[in-house]
C-alpha cells in the first residue's frame, strides 16, 4: 500500500464519527449508501486534494470540511432524486438525447410560464433544457446572469427557487433533464462573499485576488490575455472596498463586476462546492461548469488551462459523484481546441461544448468549402469513452475563430488572414456577403475579434427578407439546415438555442435596455417569438415553417436511428467535391451515410458505392422503399442527402 492510499484510509476512517454525526435521521441503508460511495472515491478524494492543498497545515481540516460538505448534501437529498441517483447518466450515449438552451425570461416570461412550451419542447424531441443562469443578480449590467449575487435566490421577476425546483421535479417526471450553471470562476462583485470580503472579514478576506499595489498587478499583466478588451485588462481598481482593505486590485477576467475566486485558498472550493450541492439537490441532471480554463492563476503563466484547474473540476467532480453519482459536468472552454479536449474527461467534464465544429461549420458557409470542417471532424473530434461532445451551430456567445493555426497552415491556410477574412465576412463587410453580425469585443493589440449575430442573420435570412428576395430566403433556409444537419449527425449531443428553430433573426433593438447596451450579445438574444412559431406550426411552407419542419425531422431520424448515433465513431469520407461534406456513422450493420452541401452552387458527388465500401443498397432515410441509384449524386446549393442501409436492407 503506497502512503497516499494509506493515509487516504487513516484520514476516512478517522473522519467516521463525524461524518455519522452529520448524517443526521439518514436511515441505514442510506448511510450504507453513502458510505459505500464514500470508500469507492476515497482514495481519488484524498489524492486530488493533496496534490491541490497537501502543502497547507490545515489539509487535515481541508479534507473533512470537503467530506462533511458531501454528507450534509447526501442527507438534505430529496427522496424523488435518489431512485435515479444509481441509474448514472445513460443519456450521454444513448444517440437519443437532444437539448435545448434558453434564459427563461426571454423565452418564457417566468419560471412558472415555463410550462407554455411543453408542446413544443416535446416536438423537438428535446431531452434535457439548460436553462441559462437564472440566479440573483447585481442591479445593472449582469453579463446575461453570469454575475451570481447568490445561487439559492432567483433574479427578480423569474418566481422563486420553490417554484423552480417544482420545475425541475415536473421535467424529471416527464423524462426530461434540467441544467443550471455553475459560475465557478468568479461571482457578482456584490455576492455575499465579496461583501465580507470588502469589510476585511475573515474568512471571505482571502476569498477573492485582492493587490495592494499596481506593481503587484504588474507581475502578471504581461502573460494574460484580455477576454472582454473592451471591459479593459483583466484588474479592476476598487476605490469602494472600505476599511484597512480599501482601494485594492481586485482580479476580474471577464467585467469588473465580476471577481475571480481565488482557490488557492481551499475555503473558496468548499464554499463553492456547497452551492453546488444545493443545485444537485435542486434536481439538475448535469451542472454546466462557465468558464472552465480560468479557475487557478499561477504567475509567470497564461492562467489558463493551468493543470490545477483540472484537478479543481476532478475533485467537485468527484465530490458531486458521492452525493449525486449521476451528474454530468458540462465543460465550457473556449480556448485552443487541444485544451478544449482536455477537459473533457470521464472523471472531469463528461461533456463538452464543442466550439471548434460550430465555428468550423459557419467557416465552411462562408468559403462554400469543406476541408477545415472535415479535416477536425476527423482528427480532433476523437474523445475518451464516456465522454461526448454537445454539438452545436449557436449559443449565448459569441462566435470565436478558434481552430488551431497548425492546423490551418497544414491545409494551406494562412490562419490570420483567414480569421480576418471570416469576421469581415460575418460583419457583412465583405462584398458579397450574406450575413448579418456585429464584431464583438475587438483587441486593437492581437487584431482578435468575435462575432455577434442570430444563426439566422448569419445564414443571410435577415438581408434576404429585408430585399424581398425569394430566393435569397430560400437559400438562407437551407444553409441554417444544413448546418443543423451537421449539428444533429456528426458528432456528439445536438443543442439548439432556442429561437433558432423559428429562424429568429438579430434583435437591433437590444440597445434600449440600459444595461445590455454595451454587450453587442444581446443582439442575438432576442425575445421568443411565440406568435411565429404558431404561424410555422400552421403553415410549413413557410420559410420559418419549412426551418422548423426539417429540425423536427432531424430530431426524429436521432429517435429511429438512436443505435447509430449511440456509437460514438464518424467515419468523414472523400465525397469529390470541395463544397460537400460527407461522412458515415454505423452501428451493429446499421449505417447512414450523410452528405452536406456548403456551397451555393450545385454539384456532384462520388456515387454511394464509391463514397462508402460494404454491402448493401442505400436508402432514402425518409422513405426506405426508395433506393438510391448507385451512380454520382447531384445535390443542389447547400441541399443534404441522408442514406441508410442496414443488414436487413442487404438484397
Ligand atoms: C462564459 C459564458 C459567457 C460569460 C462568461 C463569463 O463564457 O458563456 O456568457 O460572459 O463565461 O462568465
Amino acid at each position: 500500500m503506497d502512503w497516499i492510499t494509506a493515509s487516504a484510509r487513516e484520514s476516512f476512517d478517522r473522519l467516521q464519527a463525524k461524518i455519522e454525526a452529520d448524517l443526521g435521521s439518514m436511515s441505514a441503508k442510506r448511510r450504507r449508501a453513502f458510505f459505500d460511495r464514500l470508500e469507492d472515491r476515497s482514495e481519488e478524494i484524498f489524492r486530488l486534494a493533496h496534490r491541490l492543498y497537501g502543502w497547507r497545515w490545515d489539509f487535515a481540516w481541508v479534507l473533512e470540511e470537503l467530506v462533511l460538505t458531501a454528507a450534509r448534501a447526501t442527507s438534505d437529498r430529496p427522496k424523488w432524486l435518489r431512485r435515479g441517483d444509481a441509474d448514472g447518466a445513460a443519456w450521454l450515449h444513448d444517440g437519443r438525447s437532444i437539448w435545448a438552451m434558453a434564459y427563461i425570461d426571454r423565452f418564457a416570461g417566468t419560471v412558472s410560464e415555463l410550462e407554455r412550451a411543453e408542446g413544443h419542447l416535446s416536438s423537438l424531441g428535446i431531452t434535457h433544457v439548460h436553462l441559462m443562469p437564472p440566479y440573483a443578480v447585481p442591479d445593472g449590467p449582469d453579463d446575461g446572469g453570469y454575475a451570481v449575487s447568490s445561487y439559492r435566490q432567483l433574479r427578480s421577476g423569474l418566481g422563486s427557487i420553490d417554484e423552480l425546483g417544482s420545475y425541475i421535479k415536473n421535467q424529471h417526471q416527464l423524462g426530461r433533464g434540467v441544467v443550471l450553471d455553475v459560475v465557478a470562476n468568479h461571482t457578482a462583485d456584490n455576492h455575499r462573499w465579496a461583501e465580507a470580503a470588502k469589510r476585511g472579514e475573515p474568512p471571505f478576506d482571502e476569498f477573492y485576488l485582492m493587490f495592494d499595489t499596481r506593481e503587484e498587478v504588474e507581475e502578471w499583466l504581461p502573460d494574460l490575455r484580455m477576454i472582454f478588451p473592451d471591459a479593459g485588462e483583466p484588474f479592476v481598481w476598487r476605490t469602494d472596498v472600505a476599511g484597512p482593505y480599501g482601494g485594492k486590485w481586485v482580479w476580474s477576467t471577464f467585467f469588473d463586476f465580476q471577481w475571480d475566486l481565488n482557490y488557492q485558498n481551499p475555503q473558496v472550493l468548499i464554499a463553492m462546492l456547497s452551492e453546488m450541492l444545493f443545485l444537485a439537490n435542486l434536481g439538475v441532471v448535469a451542472l454546466r461548469m462557465d468558464a472552465t480554463p480560468f479557475l487557478w492563476k499561477a504567475k509567470g503563466t497564461t492562467c489558463e488551462n493551468l493543470p490545477e484547474a483540472h484537478l479543481i473540476l476532478k475533485l467537485m467532480a468527484s465530490l458531486v459523484a458521492v452525493v449525486a453519482p449521476s451528474i454530468v459536468f458540462l465543460s465550457e472552454a473556449i480556448v485552443h481546441p487541444d485544451e478544449v479536449s482536455a477537459f473533457v474527461r470521464p472523471d472531469e467534464c463528461p461533456l463538452g461544448y464543442n466550439p471548434l465544429i460550430m465555428a468550423l461549420t459557419w467557416e465552411a458557409l462562408a468559403t462554400g468549402e469543406v476541408r477545415m470542417l472535415a479535416d477536425a471532424l476527423a482528427n480532433r473530434t476523437g474523445l475518451p469513452p464516456g465522454s461526448q461532445w454537445l454539438t452545436y451551430i449557436r449559443s449565448h456567445d459569441d462566435i470565436g475563430w478558434g481552430f488551431a493555426d497548425e492546423d490551418a497552415w497544414r491545409l494551406g491556410i494562412d490562419p490570420g488572414a483567414h480569421r480576418a477574412f471570416l469576421t469581415e465576412f460575418y460583419a457583412g463587410s465583405v462584398a458579397d456577403s450574406w450575413a448579418r453580425g456585429a464584431r464583438f469585443q475587438e483587441n486593437p493589440i492581437t487584431g482578435d475579434v468575435r462575432i455577434s449575430g442570430a444563426s439566422a442573420s448569419l445564414a443571410g435570412l435577415e438581408t434576404a427578407i429585408e430585399a424581398g428576395d425569394g430566393e435569397a430566403i430560400d437559400l438562407a433556409v437551407r444553409r441554417l439546415l444544413a448546418a443543423q444537419t451537421l449539428a444533429f449527425t456528426s458528432v456528439g449531443i445536438p443543442l439548439i438555442f432556442l429561437g433558432d428553430e423559428i429562424g429568429m433573426t438579430n434583435d437591433h433593438r437590444y440597445g434600449e435596455e440600459p444595461t445590455h447596451r454595451t454587450d453587442n450579445r444581446w443582439m442575438h438574444r432576442p425575445r421568443y417569438d411565440w406568435a411565429r412559431l404558431a404561424e410555422s406550426n400552421l403553415d410549413p411552407t413557410t420559410p420559418t415553417g419549412r426551418l422548423l419542419a426539417g429540425i423536427r425531422r432531424l430530431a426524429k431520424l436521432r429517435t429511429d436511428h438512436a443505435p447509430v448515433f449511440s456509437n460514438d465513431v464518424i467515419e468523414v469520407l472523400e465525397t469529390g467535391h470541395p463544397g460537400v461534406l460527407g461522412y458515415r456513422r454505423s452501428a451493429d450493420g446499421s449505417e447512414l451515410l450523410i452528405l452536406i452541401s456548403f456551397t451555393r452552387e450545385p454539384s456532384e458527388v462520388l456515387a454511394p458505392s464509391a463514397l462508402a465500401s460494404g454491402e448493401g443498397t442505400w436508402c432514402d432515410v425518409h422513405d426506405l422503399a426508395r433506393p438510391i441509384v448507385d451512380e454520382p449524386i447531384e445535390l443542389c446549393g447547400y441541399q443534404t442527402a441522408l442514406m441508410t442501409r442496414s443488414a436487413s436492407h442487404v438484397r
